[in-house]
Protein backbone atom coordinates (compact mmCIF):
# COMPACT_ATOMS: atom_id res chain seq x y z
CA UNK A 1 0.00 0.00 0.00
CA UNK A 2 2.93 2.51 1.46
CA UNK A 3 4.74 1.37 -2.00
CA UNK A 4 1.43 1.97 -4.11
CA UNK A 5 0.88 5.60 -2.80
CA UNK A 6 4.63 6.39 -3.32
CA UNK A 7 4.10 5.67 -7.32
CA UNK A 8 0.97 7.68 -7.18
CA UNK A 9 2.69 10.79 -5.50
CA UNK A 10 5.53 10.33 -7.93
CA UNK A 11 3.60 10.06 -10.63
CA UNK A 12 1.68 13.04 -9.73
CA UNK A 13 4.59 15.21 -9.12
CA UNK A 14 5.78 14.79 -12.46
CA UNK A 15 2.80 15.92 -14.21
CA UNK A 16 2.63 18.94 -12.29
CA UNK A 17 5.79 19.67 -13.32
CA UNK A 18 5.14 19.39 -16.58
CA UNK A 19 2.52 21.30 -16.41
CA UNK A 20 4.49 24.10 -14.83
CA UNK A 21 7.86 24.75 -17.27
CA UNK A 22 4.53 23.87 -19.85
CA UNK A 23 6.73 21.57 -21.70
CA UNK A 24 3.49 19.78 -22.81
CA UNK A 25 2.25 22.72 -24.09
CA UNK A 26 5.21 24.05 -26.42
CA UNK A 27 3.15 26.06 -29.47
CA UNK A 28 3.34 29.00 -31.66
CA UNK A 29 0.28 30.80 -33.42
CA UNK A 30 1.43 31.55 -37.17
CA UNK A 31 -1.11 34.13 -39.12
CA UNK A 32 -0.19 32.99 -42.54
CA UNK A 33 -0.53 35.72 -45.35
CA UNK A 34 0.77 33.70 -48.06
CA UNK A 35 -0.55 30.96 -50.37
CA UNK A 36 -2.77 28.25 -47.89
CA UNK A 37 -0.33 24.68 -49.51
CA UNK A 38 2.79 26.86 -48.69
CA UNK A 39 1.17 27.92 -45.04
CA UNK A 40 0.50 24.25 -44.09
CA UNK A 41 3.64 22.79 -45.54
CA UNK A 42 5.47 25.49 -42.96
CA UNK A 43 3.17 25.22 -40.33
CA UNK A 44 3.91 21.11 -40.63
CA UNK A 45 7.75 21.53 -41.60
CA UNK A 46 8.40 23.17 -38.16
CA UNK A 47 6.29 21.30 -35.82
CA UNK A 48 8.18 18.26 -37.29
CA UNK A 49 11.44 19.66 -36.91
CA UNK A 50 10.79 21.29 -33.35
CA UNK A 51 7.61 18.84 -31.93
CA UNK A 52 6.02 22.81 -31.38
CA UNK A 53 2.65 22.28 -32.10
CA UNK A 54 1.75 25.30 -34.73
CA UNK A 55 -1.45 27.12 -34.87
CA UNK A 56 -2.00 28.19 -38.14
CA UNK A 57 -4.84 30.00 -39.55
CA UNK A 58 -4.19 31.62 -43.66
CA UNK A 59 -5.76 35.36 -44.05
CA UNK A 60 -4.97 37.86 -46.59
CA UNK A 61 -2.43 40.94 -45.49
CA UNK A 62 -5.15 43.73 -45.21
CA UNK A 63 -7.40 41.61 -42.76
CA UNK A 64 -3.73 40.15 -40.80
CA UNK A 65 -3.31 44.01 -40.45
CA UNK A 66 -6.63 44.58 -39.14
CA UNK A 67 -6.62 41.48 -37.14
CA UNK A 68 -3.56 42.27 -35.08
CA UNK A 69 -5.12 45.86 -34.42
CA UNK A 70 -8.05 44.39 -33.42
CA UNK A 71 -6.26 42.20 -30.82
CA UNK A 72 -3.78 44.55 -30.15
CA UNK A 73 -4.52 45.08 -26.54
CA UNK A 74 -5.04 40.96 -25.98
CA UNK A 75 -2.22 39.62 -28.90
CA UNK A 76 -3.30 36.24 -29.73
CA UNK A 77 -0.75 35.84 -32.38
CA UNK A 78 2.76 35.34 -32.01
CA UNK A 79 4.42 35.33 -35.69
CA UNK A 80 2.89 36.60 -38.94
CA UNK A 81 4.46 34.91 -42.30
CA UNK A 82 3.95 36.13 -45.65
CA UNK A 83 2.01 38.82 -47.30
CA UNK A 84 3.02 41.28 -48.86
CA UNK A 85 5.39 43.93 -47.17
CA UNK A 86 3.24 47.35 -47.27
CA UNK A 87 1.15 46.09 -44.46
CA UNK A 88 4.08 44.74 -42.81
CA UNK A 89 5.33 48.09 -42.47
CA UNK A 90 2.26 49.75 -41.65
CA UNK A 91 2.13 47.33 -38.58
CA UNK A 92 5.59 47.77 -37.55
CA UNK A 93 4.88 51.65 -37.87
CA UNK A 94 1.42 51.48 -35.44
CA UNK A 95 3.70 49.42 -32.92
CA UNK A 96 1.69 46.09 -33.43
CA UNK A 97 4.78 43.82 -34.00
CA UNK A 98 7.85 43.33 -32.02
CA UNK A 99 11.71 44.19 -33.30
CA UNK A 100 13.75 41.35 -33.98
CA UNK A 101 17.36 41.28 -35.07
CA UNK A 102 18.18 37.22 -36.55
CA UNK A 103 21.24 35.48 -36.70
CA UNK A 104 19.97 34.40 -40.55
CA UNK A 105 20.36 38.11 -41.69
CA UNK A 106 23.98 37.44 -43.21
CA UNK A 107 21.97 35.25 -45.42
CA UNK A 108 19.63 37.65 -46.97
CA UNK A 109 19.72 39.33 -49.96
CA UNK A 110 20.09 43.46 -49.52
CA UNK A 111 16.61 44.11 -50.31
CA UNK A 112 15.12 41.54 -47.69
CA UNK A 113 17.41 43.56 -44.97
CA UNK A 114 16.77 47.00 -46.30
CA UNK A 115 12.63 45.99 -45.19
CA UNK A 116 13.74 45.49 -41.73
CA UNK A 117 16.26 48.14 -41.45
CA UNK A 118 13.31 50.65 -42.65
CA UNK A 119 10.89 49.25 -39.79
CA UNK A 120 12.90 49.42 -37.13
CA UNK A 121 13.58 45.34 -37.10
CA UNK A 122 10.24 44.89 -36.58
CA UNK A 123 9.83 43.08 -40.13
CA UNK A 124 12.20 41.44 -42.41
CA UNK A 125 11.96 40.35 -45.86
CA UNK A 126 11.40 36.51 -47.01
CA UNK A 127 10.14 36.81 -50.85
CA UNK A 128 9.77 39.09 -53.84
CA UNK A 129 7.61 38.79 -56.61
CA UNK A 130 6.22 41.35 -59.45
CA UNK A 131 2.81 41.98 -60.25
CA UNK A 132 0.88 41.77 -63.88
CA UNK A 133 -1.66 39.71 -64.76
CA UNK A 134 -2.73 36.29 -66.00
CA UNK A 135 -5.34 35.27 -68.81
CA UNK A 136 -7.26 32.29 -69.75
CA UNK A 137 -6.52 31.73 -73.60
CA UNK A 138 -9.38 29.49 -74.64
CA UNK A 139 -11.92 32.10 -72.90
CA UNK A 140 -9.83 35.03 -74.54
CA UNK A 141 -10.51 32.86 -77.70
CA UNK A 142 -13.87 32.01 -77.55
CA UNK A 143 -14.83 35.52 -76.68
CA UNK A 144 -12.94 36.91 -79.66
CA UNK A 145 -11.20 39.36 -77.33
CA UNK A 146 -7.18 40.76 -78.61
CA UNK A 147 -4.43 39.88 -76.55
CA UNK A 148 -3.80 42.16 -73.79
CA UNK A 149 -0.22 42.98 -73.37
CA UNK A 150 -0.91 46.25 -71.04
CA UNK A 151 -2.27 47.51 -67.98
CA UNK A 152 -4.01 50.21 -70.53
CA UNK A 153 -5.60 47.09 -72.78
CA UNK A 154 -8.24 45.62 -69.24
CA UNK A 155 -9.91 49.27 -69.31
CA UNK A 156 -11.00 48.85 -73.11
CA UNK A 157 -14.58 48.81 -73.50
CA UNK A 158 -14.81 45.33 -75.02
CA UNK A 159 -13.08 44.05 -71.45
CA UNK A 160 -16.41 44.49 -69.93
CA UNK A 161 -16.95 41.60 -67.19
CA UNK A 162 -13.92 39.94 -68.21
CA UNK A 163 -11.31 41.18 -65.64
CA UNK A 164 -11.38 40.12 -61.77
CA UNK A 165 -9.02 41.39 -59.14
CA UNK A 166 -9.07 41.68 -55.34
CA UNK A 167 -9.92 43.88 -53.08
CA UNK A 168 -7.29 45.95 -51.82
CA UNK A 169 -8.70 46.53 -48.07
CA UNK A 170 -8.06 43.14 -47.46
CA UNK A 171 -5.91 42.08 -50.12
CA UNK A 172 -1.89 42.81 -49.93
CA UNK A 173 -2.18 41.94 -53.85
CA UNK A 174 -4.84 44.72 -54.60
CA UNK A 175 -3.40 47.26 -52.32
CA UNK A 176 -0.25 46.98 -54.45
CA UNK A 177 -2.25 47.31 -57.26
CA UNK A 178 -3.99 50.08 -56.41
CA UNK A 179 -0.17 51.81 -55.02
CA UNK A 180 1.75 50.53 -58.38
CA UNK A 181 -1.10 52.60 -60.62
CA UNK A 182 -0.58 55.43 -58.62
CA UNK A 183 2.97 55.44 -59.07
CA UNK A 184 2.89 54.43 -62.74
CA UNK A 185 0.39 56.84 -64.22
CA UNK A 186 0.46 59.81 -61.43
CA UNK A 187 -2.41 60.15 -58.75
CA UNK A 188 -5.20 61.66 -60.84
CA UNK A 189 -4.85 59.26 -63.99
CA UNK A 190 -3.70 56.66 -61.89
CA UNK A 191 -8.18 57.00 -60.17
CA UNK A 192 -9.02 57.86 -63.94
CA UNK A 193 -7.42 54.31 -64.36
CA UNK A 194 -8.77 52.33 -61.42
CA UNK A 195 -12.60 53.86 -62.26
CA UNK A 196 -12.13 52.93 -65.79
CA UNK A 197 -10.93 49.35 -65.09
CA UNK A 198 -13.71 49.07 -62.24
CA UNK A 199 -16.29 49.36 -65.19
CA UNK A 200 -14.76 45.91 -66.28
CA UNK A 201 -14.24 44.19 -63.31
CA UNK A 202 -16.94 40.88 -62.33
CA UNK A 203 -16.00 40.42 -58.94
CA UNK A 204 -13.76 42.06 -56.19
CA UNK A 205 -12.00 39.23 -54.34
CA UNK A 206 -11.16 38.91 -50.64
CA UNK A 207 -7.96 36.95 -51.33
CA UNK A 208 -4.85 38.26 -53.81
CA UNK A 209 -4.61 35.03 -55.62
CA UNK A 210 -8.62 34.03 -55.91
CA UNK A 211 -8.99 35.86 -59.11
CA UNK A 212 -6.18 33.57 -61.16
CA UNK A 213 -7.36 30.36 -59.72
CA UNK A 214 -10.84 31.57 -60.75
CA UNK A 215 -9.44 32.39 -64.35
CA UNK A 216 -7.85 28.15 -64.24
CA UNK A 217 -11.47 27.60 -64.12
CA UNK A 218 -12.61 29.40 -66.55
CA UNK A 219 -14.91 31.49 -64.38
CA UNK A 220 -13.33 34.89 -65.72
CA UNK A 221 -10.74 35.64 -68.79
CA UNK A 222 -8.42 38.03 -66.89
CA UNK A 223 -6.94 38.21 -63.09
CA UNK A 224 -5.02 40.45 -61.82
CA UNK A 225 -2.54 38.88 -59.78
CA UNK A 226 1.12 38.79 -58.72
CA UNK A 227 2.86 36.73 -61.94
CA UNK A 228 4.04 34.06 -59.69
CA UNK A 229 0.59 33.23 -58.86
CA UNK A 230 -0.14 33.11 -62.16
CA UNK A 231 2.99 31.02 -63.34
CA UNK A 232 1.24 28.47 -60.76
CA UNK A 233 -1.82 28.28 -62.37
CA UNK A 234 0.07 27.54 -65.80
CA UNK A 235 2.30 25.20 -64.38
CA UNK A 236 -0.41 23.21 -63.00
CA UNK A 237 -1.81 23.03 -66.55
CA UNK A 238 -4.22 25.45 -66.88
CA UNK A 239 -4.08 27.59 -70.10
CA UNK A 240 -2.95 30.42 -68.56
CA UNK A 241 -1.04 33.48 -69.95
CA UNK A 242 1.50 35.25 -68.09
CA UNK A 243 1.39 39.09 -68.98
CA UNK A 244 3.94 41.08 -67.26
CA UNK A 245 2.27 44.89 -68.47
CA UNK A 246 4.34 47.19 -71.18
CA UNK A 247 4.04 49.95 -69.01
CA UNK A 248 5.96 48.33 -66.28
CA UNK A 249 5.05 47.11 -62.55
CA UNK A 250 5.20 47.01 -59.08
CA UNK A 251 6.35 44.17 -57.14
CA UNK A 252 6.43 42.91 -53.69
CA UNK A 253 8.71 42.75 -50.88
CA UNK A 254 6.87 39.60 -48.61
CA UNK A 255 7.47 39.91 -45.27
CA UNK A 256 7.45 38.19 -41.60
CA UNK A 257 6.90 40.40 -38.43
CA UNK A 258 6.60 39.06 -34.69
CA UNK A 259 3.22 40.26 -33.08
CA UNK A 260 3.92 42.50 -30.03
CA UNK A 261 3.47 40.77 -26.97
CA UNK A 262 3.34 37.51 -28.11
CA UNK A 263 2.54 34.85 -25.92
CA UNK A 264 5.16 32.74 -27.10
CA UNK A 265 7.42 34.70 -27.89
CA UNK A 266 11.17 31.74 -28.03
CA UNK A 267 8.65 30.37 -30.08
CA UNK A 268 7.86 32.73 -32.26
CA UNK A 269 11.54 33.61 -32.70
CA UNK A 270 12.94 30.58 -33.12
CA UNK A 271 10.09 29.78 -36.30
CA UNK A 272 11.64 33.17 -37.41
CA UNK A 273 15.11 32.05 -37.86
CA UNK A 274 14.04 28.58 -38.97
CA UNK A 275 12.34 30.71 -42.01
CA UNK A 276 14.58 32.31 -43.04
CA UNK A 277 17.08 29.44 -43.48
CA UNK A 278 17.71 28.58 -46.94
CA UNK A 279 16.18 24.90 -46.76
CA UNK A 280 13.19 26.04 -45.49
CA UNK A 281 12.75 28.60 -48.36
CA UNK A 282 13.47 25.81 -51.04
CA UNK A 283 10.11 24.25 -49.28
CA UNK A 284 8.39 26.46 -51.51
CA UNK A 285 8.98 24.79 -54.72
CA UNK A 286 7.16 21.65 -52.91
CA UNK A 287 3.82 23.48 -53.65
CA UNK A 288 4.70 25.48 -57.00
CA UNK A 289 5.10 28.83 -55.39
CA UNK A 290 7.36 30.74 -57.54
CA UNK A 291 8.56 33.70 -55.29
CA UNK A 292 12.20 34.73 -55.39
CA UNK A 293 12.99 33.51 -51.79
CA UNK A 294 15.17 36.26 -49.77
CA UNK A 295 18.15 33.88 -48.10
CA UNK A 296 20.39 33.93 -51.17
CA UNK A 297 21.20 30.32 -50.64
CA UNK A 298 17.44 29.26 -51.50
CA UNK A 299 17.15 27.12 -54.85
CA UNK A 300 15.09 29.14 -57.74
CA UNK A 301 12.38 27.48 -59.83
CA UNK A 302 13.56 27.90 -63.40
CA UNK A 303 9.50 28.64 -63.86
CA UNK A 304 9.86 31.68 -62.04
CA UNK A 305 9.22 34.68 -63.71
CA UNK A 306 12.73 36.18 -63.86
CA UNK A 307 12.22 39.58 -62.26
CA UNK A 308 15.52 40.99 -63.95
CA UNK A 309 13.70 41.03 -67.24
CA UNK A 310 10.51 42.46 -66.03
CA UNK A 311 10.32 46.30 -66.23
CA UNK A 312 9.93 47.15 -62.81
CA UNK A 313 9.15 50.58 -60.98
CA UNK A 314 10.66 51.76 -57.97
CA UNK A 315 8.05 51.05 -55.85
CA UNK A 316 8.39 53.71 -52.74
CA UNK A 317 8.14 51.29 -49.61
CA UNK A 318 8.17 54.13 -47.53
CA UNK A 319 5.61 56.17 -48.48
CA UNK A 320 3.25 52.83 -49.81
CA UNK A 321 3.89 51.05 -46.56
CA UNK A 322 2.92 54.24 -44.33
CA UNK A 323 -0.31 53.97 -42.49
CA UNK A 324 -1.24 57.60 -43.43
CA UNK A 325 -1.00 56.75 -47.16
CA UNK A 326 -2.66 53.24 -46.69
CA UNK A 327 -5.80 55.29 -45.23
CA UNK A 328 -5.58 57.75 -47.45
CA UNK A 329 -5.78 55.84 -50.95
CA UNK A 330 -7.90 53.13 -49.60
CA UNK A 331 -10.62 55.57 -48.54
CA UNK A 332 -10.41 57.55 -52.00
CA UNK A 333 -10.74 53.72 -53.65
CA UNK A 334 -13.46 52.79 -51.38
CA UNK A 335 -15.56 56.68 -51.95
CA UNK A 336 -14.52 57.24 -55.47
CA UNK A 337 -14.20 53.98 -57.14
CA UNK A 338 -15.65 51.12 -55.48
CA UNK A 339 -19.25 52.93 -55.76
CA UNK A 340 -19.57 53.67 -59.31
CA UNK A 341 -22.27 51.90 -61.04
CA UNK A 342 -20.33 48.67 -63.61
O1 LIG B 1 -0.46 33.72 -53.25
C1 LIG B 1 0.76 34.20 -52.75
C2 LIG B 1 0.75 35.67 -52.61
O2 LIG B 1 0.55 36.26 -53.88
C3 LIG B 1 2.01 36.24 -51.99
O3 LIG B 1 3.06 36.38 -52.89
C4 LIG B 1 1.52 37.53 -51.41
O4 LIG B 1 2.38 38.03 -50.45
C5 LIG B 1 0.18 37.11 -50.87
O5 LIG B 1 -0.30 36.09 -51.74
C6 LIG B 1 -0.81 38.22 -50.80
O6 LIG B 1 -2.08 37.71 -50.56
P1 LIG B 1 -3.32 38.67 -50.39
O7 LIG B 1 -3.42 39.49 -51.62
O8 LIG B 1 -4.47 37.70 -50.25
O9 LIG B 1 -3.08 39.50 -49.19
Amino acid sequence: MKRFSLAVVSALTALATTASTGAAAEKVTLYCSAQEDWCQVMARGFEDETGIKVNMTRKSSGETFAQLKAESANPKGDVWWGGTGDPHLQAAEEGLTEPYVSSMRSELNDWAISQATSANDKTIGIYSGALGYGYNKDLLAAAGLPEPKCWADLTKPEFKGHVQMANPNSSGTAYTTLATIVQLFGEEKGFDFMKALHVNINQYTKSGSAPIKAAARGETTVGIVFMHDAVKQAVKGFPITVVAPCEGTGYEIGSMSIVKGSRNLENAQKFYDWALTADVQTMALQVNAFQVPSNKGAETSPSAPDLASIKLIDYDFTLYGSSAERRRLLKKWDEDVSVLPQ
